[in-house]
């Protein structure tokens, strides 16, 4: 009041008539005399102090966990999308029921004019026309009712916040803690804040091992995330191992540089970050393949046991039609028999107690090579095409003893292979194929050091750049999941022994599509139980899952039924998006719009430790990737 009084003094001295000063003073004395007639000069109450808004009535577009809340113009710039407020009815006495609640502004701030609707043909011809028609105007917003606040702690909802109450938004410390975005595993950045860190914990076993999926459009930035991600993972002590379809990873070594990455650059020094590469790098390849790193030090080849993969996931892979599928297990079953006889396996008294424990849905026959598995059905195909010396091509040195030789001749005659030739060689061939791969039973190479690879911290990139052949990398994915899920069991009881820490890891399955498309999975149901009974079992032995590709539209229920976390990058599809939204639950309406309209980088991220989804600007990866085109 005092310095309105003064500004009209201050202007009133600036007309040297004097006309306007006693204008001014006149009017007010009039005005001071009405004011306290009033009662007083107008006091914030109490209970709005700080408010930036109040809730409105309901309409018959009202819906029920979320309400409208009014602002005046100077607030808006208060209330983002994602701000928590908190709406507090007033007091009993005042009207109120004194009730408190949480919400989350999901939509808006919208700015409408005072008094008019905002497509009033006045309004509208005004605009349209040039003329500068600015009527005064409020905000809204709409907000999601998270719960009732009772004792300090966040209740379900059993009544609305009544009309009126005043609504105040929250700091951004209390923000952070009541959306639980605190973590060893950060993010980026939440939009619509200055600065508010999201993270996730690596030490909870109901958010990584509950399994991950990162999916988006190519350029939307999941490649950038997997890295950002990764290199957090392992400064927390996670191990994790990528499987890295095109080469992408095989540099996360090395800081962030190059003139591809220069983007990245610059948004690194916009977010205040350094590049900085991966630490504790291992690059694997399959036996015989290029590297797209060749020059690392810590970059060795590895290969694949025959005896480790289940003779029905083995037809499903191969592609074998169901006369195809018969020889084959025909042929497997004849070799086991053999192997038997010759006392290749069981040999002892530990392996019987072996061959006991045995499931063939799981794995495959001990010390069985595919040398073998392909040495007998040659002999089957030889021996029903009636060839004159069948069994004369066997190169497995203990099938080639006269003795040995006769022994399996016999066992396949008692067998009676049937059916004709052209399946047999077909059979032959899809081995024969398998084996020029040089892939399986390598000696010098071994299978992976799955100690190693589970390693704190350790970060192991397989590079399977150069197999272009999706049945070799599900060969691959589904030997090493096995190979870390016996490893984790293994490491689980040692941890339960010594009361050690439980050794953490995440797979993270790029191109995601390739291995577990909808099609795949009906073509090998063998191959996907497996998958699905690992990450079923992955949540007890701290295995997570984490699934990243292009065609989320590919991955078929089972799939997302098994993953509680999301990372969702830019998403156009409007197919694509409303499959999401019936399996991921808990995000709003005003997220899933945005999602065909983020920008690279910018992702919804749910998680079982985040109290609601939230938008995230990703950090830029320090570290660098390998683009591919
Ligand atoms: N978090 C981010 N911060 C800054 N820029 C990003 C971010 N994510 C992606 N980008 C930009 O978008 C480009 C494509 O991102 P990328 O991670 O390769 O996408 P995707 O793997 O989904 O195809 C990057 O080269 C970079 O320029
Ligand atoms: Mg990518």
């Amino acid at each position: 009041m005092a310095e309105r009084q003064d500004e009209l003094h201050e202007r009133a001295a600036a007309d040297p008539s004097g006309v306007s000063r006693q204008m001014a003073d006149n009017f007010m004395s009039s005005l001071e005399e009405e004011i306290d007639q009033a009662g007083g000069e107008w006091q914030e109450d109490e209970e709005t102090l700080g408010s930036v808004g109040f809730t409105m009535y309901d309409t018959p577009a009202s819906k029920d966990n979320t309400i409208t809340v009014l602002l005046p113009a100077e607030q808006i710039g208060k209330t983002p999308a994602q701000s928590l407020v908190r709406i507090k009815s007033r007091k009993k006495e005042r009207g109120g029921d004194g009730r408190q609640y949480l919400g989350a502004i999901i939509e808006g701030p919208f700015a409408e004019p005072d008094g008019l609707r905002a497509d009033a043909p006045l309004v509208v011809t005004t605009t349209v026309r040039g003329a500068r028609f600015m009527p005064r105007y409020h905000g809204r917003v709409q907000v999601e009712i998270m719960g009732e606040e009772i004792g300090g702690t966040l209740v379900p909802p059993r009544f609305r916040p009544l009309p009126n109450s005043p609504v105040f938004v929250l700091d951004q410390e209390e923000t952070a803690e009541r959306l639980r975005l605190g973590g060893d595993v950060t993010l980026g950045l939440a939009v619509g804040y200055e600065k508010m860190p999201v993270a996730l914990p690596a030490t909870r076993k109901d958010v990584f091992p509950r399994h991950t999926g990162i999916l988006g459009t190519t350029g939307g930035g999941k490649s950038t995330t997997v890295s950002g991600l990764v290199g957090k993972l392992g400064a927390a002590g996670v191990a994790v191992v990528i499987f890295d379809t095109e080469g992408e990873y095989t540099k996360i070594m090395e800081p962030a540089g190059g003139d591809e990455m220069r983007e990245m650059l610059a948004a690194l020094e916009r977010r205040g970050l350094k590049p900085a590469g991966v630490k504790n790098v291992a690059i694997r390849r399959l036996v015989g393949r290029e590297s797209t790193n060749p020059t690392y030090s810590d970059n060795r080849e590895f290969s694949l046991e025959f005896s480790n993969i289940s003779p029905y996931a083995m037809a499903e892979i191969l592609g074998l039609n169901e006369a195809q599928q018969d020889r084959f297990h025909k042929a497997y079953e004849i070799t086991r028999r053999a192997l038997m006889d010759l006392k290749i396996f069981p040999a002892d008294e530990k392996d019987q107690a072996e061959l006991l424990e045995l499931d063939e849905m799981e794995r495959g026959f001990p010390r069985m090579t595919l040398r073998h598995m392909y040495d007998i059905t040659r002999f089957c195909a030889d021996i029903v095409a009636k060839e004159e010396d069948a069994g004369a091509s066997l190169r497995t040195p203990a099938f080639r003893t006269p003795a040995a030789r006769a022994q399996i001749e016999q066992l396949i005659k008692t067998a009676k292979p049937e059916g004709h030739a052209g399946s047999w060689r077909k059979v032959q061939g899809s081995l024969a194929r398998l084996l020029r791969l040089g892939i399986f039973d390598d000696q010098q190479t071994g299978l992976p050091d799955y100690d190693d690879l589970t390693r704190p911290g350790r970060v192991t990139i397989i590079d399977l750049s150069d197999t272009d052949s999706p049945q070799v990398n599900n060969l691959v994915i589904s030997e090493i999941l096995r190979g870390l899920h016996r490893q984790q069991d293994e490491n689980y009881r040692a941890s339960e022994k010594d009361k050690a820490p439980l050794r953490r890891v995440v797979v993270v399955i790029e191109e995601a599509h390739e291995f577990l498309s909808a099609e795949r999975i009906r073509q090998m149901p063998v191959l996907f139980q497996q998958v699905a009974r690992i990450a079923r079992r992955g949540r007890k032995r701290w295995l997570g899952l984490c699934f990243v590709t292009q065609l989320p539209q590919h991955l078929p229920d089972e799939v997302l039924g098994l993953i509680n976390n999301y990372v969702l990058h830019k998403i156009a599809d409007a197919n694509v998006i409303s499959r999401l939204r019936r399996s991921i639950g808990g995000v709003d309406d005003g997220l899933w719009n945005r999602l065909p309209n983020l920008a690279p980088g910018q992702a919804i991220v749910t998680a079982a430790s985040l109290a609601r989804p939230l938008l995230v600007a990703i950090d830029p990866t320090p570290a660098k990737l390998r683009m591919i085109e």
